[in-house]
C-alpha cells in the first residue's frame, strides 16, 4: 500500500518527531514524513529532520501580524507540502478554526495526559496535585477547542509514591514515543476512522499501550 504523506509540525525538541521518523523508517509503516515546520527558528527538532533528509522550514509566528496570518501561512506550506495527514508532535501555537477546519480528522496531536483530564499546560504537576493513580499520554484528532477530539490511542503508567513532575514527565514520554507512531499508522492505513467523535478501529487493534509496571 502507498505510503500517506505526513507533515509534522514542532517548536522544540521533537522527540516524539524522533520516534514518528524511526518508525516511518520500518518497511510496515503506513506513513511518509514529507515535510516539518517549526514556527521557532533553531528548534532541535529541525536538525533532527535535516538528518533523515525530510524537508523542513521555519514560519515564524512572530513575523505575522495577526493569528489569522500566521495560519494562513501555515496552511498554505502545509497545502503545498502534498502532505494529507498533519501531526502537531510539540507545537506550542494554537490554532484558529478555520486552519484546523480544513484539516478535519486528518490532524492528530499527542497531549501528555490521559484526557479529557489535565488539558493545557503542566499536566504532569495537575496529575501530581490531583493525587491520580494513573497517567498517560493521549493521541488525539485535533478539534478546535484546545486538547479536545477523538481519540486514537491511549498510553497509562502508574504514578509512583515519590514522583515529582519531572520523574513522572520522563515515564510518560517514553510510551509518549510509541503512542504517536502507532496512532498514525492506524489512521494513515485507515485501521482507524473518525466517526464523529469518536475513533472506530478494527476488533483486536491495539490502542492502548500499558507501562510494564501495570502489567
Ligand atoms: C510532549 O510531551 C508532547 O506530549 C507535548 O509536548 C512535548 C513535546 O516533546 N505536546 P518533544 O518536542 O516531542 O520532545
Amino acid at each position: 500500500m502507498a505510503r500517506r504523506p505526513v507533515a509534522v509540525l514542532i517548536s522544540g525538541s521533537g522527540s516524539n518527531l524522533q520516534a514518528l521518523i524511526d518508525h516511518g523508517a520500518s518497511p510496515e509503516a503506513s506513513y511518509e514524513i514529507v515535510r516539518v515546520i517549526s514556527n521557532v527558528a533553531g528548534a532541535f527538532g529541525l536538525e533532527r529532520a535535516a538528518r533523515a533528509g525530510i524537508a523542513h522550514q521555519v514560519i515564524d509566528h512572530r513575523g505575522f501580524a495577526s493569528r489569522a496570518a500566521f495560519d494562513q501561512a501555515l496552511g498554505r506550506a502545509l497545502a503545498e507540502s502534498g502532505a494529507e495527514l498533519v501531526c502537531l508532535a510539540g507545537f506550542m501555537r494554537i490554532l484558529g478554526p478555520e486552519l484546523v477546519e480544513a484539516w478535519a480528522d486528518r490532524m492528530l496531536n499527542i497531549h501528555p495526559a490521559l484526557l479529557p483530564s489535565f488539558k493545557g499546560l503542566h499536566t504532569h504537576e495537575q496529575a501530581l496535585a490531583a493525587g491520580v493513580r494513573l497517567h498517560g499520554c493521549t493521541v488525539h484528532v485535533v478539534r478546535p477547542a484546545l486538547d479536545d477530539g477523538p481519540i486514537v490511542v491511549q498510553g497509562v503508567v502508574p504514578v509512583l509514591p515519590g514522583d515529582d513532575a519531572a520523574s513522572l514527565a520522563a515515564r510518560v514520554i517514553r510510551l509518549e514515543h510509541r503512542a504517536y507512531p502507532l496512532a498514525l499508522d492506524l489512521l494513515a492505513s485507515g485501521r482507524a476512522r473518525v466517526e464523529g467523535e469518536v475513533v472506530r478501529v478494527e476488533p483486536g487493534t491495539p490502542t492502548l499501550i500499558v507501562h510494564p509496571e501495570l502489567g
